[in-house]
């Protein structure tokens, strides 16, 4: 299999990989958004979706293996791919002015840490509720109930804002060069693709963020 690893080594496929496991991880966002948008239908709708994913521990397990699976050879693709590229250039641009590359393009690598930062938070928020006294307390596994109490907190809302805007940018950027990795682009719709990013990026971050700010702002009570 040298050729696997020859191919994994190389530039190109490494941009491959994190391009194949970006769509894993944006695909996992989605379903995960649809599950949490359940809040705005009330307790029961969004407990029950909670409770149901627990009903097939080994199928949990799975999906939580392959996500973790994704998660681990983004980072470690991403690494290869940055080092690859400040090796190939030791020394900043003498003058900065390129035209298209955006503020999101130039900042993966610090919006992908704040994701970073977030998802261990998160993680010790929700999965295993250690960031708050009270909801390590609660008897039951009640979702609804977590969130109103982490979002009505300011600076936990605040947290999960500043994280939406990290992973708002980071998929903008990352859809929209995904296109590119993948040969997925063409001349005669490129003005289209270049929208995608954007449009699907900010559109998860936004529907995300709605749920700690109507929690904050009162109008999920
Ligand atoms: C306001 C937005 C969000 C809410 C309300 C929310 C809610 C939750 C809840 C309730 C769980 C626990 C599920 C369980 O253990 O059964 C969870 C797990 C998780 N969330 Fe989120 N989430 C949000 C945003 C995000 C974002 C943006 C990401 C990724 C960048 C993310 C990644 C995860 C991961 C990786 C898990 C662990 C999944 C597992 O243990 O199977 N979440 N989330």
């Amino acid at each position: 299999m040298s050729w696997v690893n020859r191919a994994l080594k190389s530039p190109i496929g490494a941009k491959v990989m994190m391009a194949v496991t970006g769509i894993m991880l944006t695909g996992f966002l989605i379903g995960h958004l649809a599950g949490n948008l359940l809040i705005f239908a009330g307790p029961e709708a969004i407990n029950s979706y909670a409770e149901g994913l627990r009903k097939f521990p080994a199928l949990l397990w799975l999906a939580r293996g392959g996500l973790l699976g994704a998660f681990i050879a983004h980072l470690a693709f991403a690494a290869q791919v940055t080092l690859a590229n400040r090796a190939a250039r030791p020394e900043p641009y003498a003058f900065n002015n390129t035209v298209q590359a955006t503020w999101a393009s130039r900042h993966m690598v610090l919006t992908g840490c704040v994701m970073l930062a977030f998802i261990v938070f998160h993680l010790a928020h929700f999965t295993w509720r250690v960031t708050d006294p009270q909801i390590s307390a609660m008897g039951e596994f009640d979702v609804y109930q977590m969130a109103l109490r982490g979002f009505r907190q300011p600076p936990v809302a605040m947290a999960y804002l500043l994280a939406m805007a990290a992973i708002g940018l980071h998929l903008s950027h990352g859809i929209a060069s995904l296109f590119q990795t993948l040969g997925l682009n063409h001349p005669r719709y490129n003005r289209g693709v270049r929208f995608i990013g954007p449009v699907v990026g900010v559109g998860i971050a936004l529907l995300f963020a709605s749920i700690p700010l109507s929690i904050y702002l009162g109008y999920v009570n």
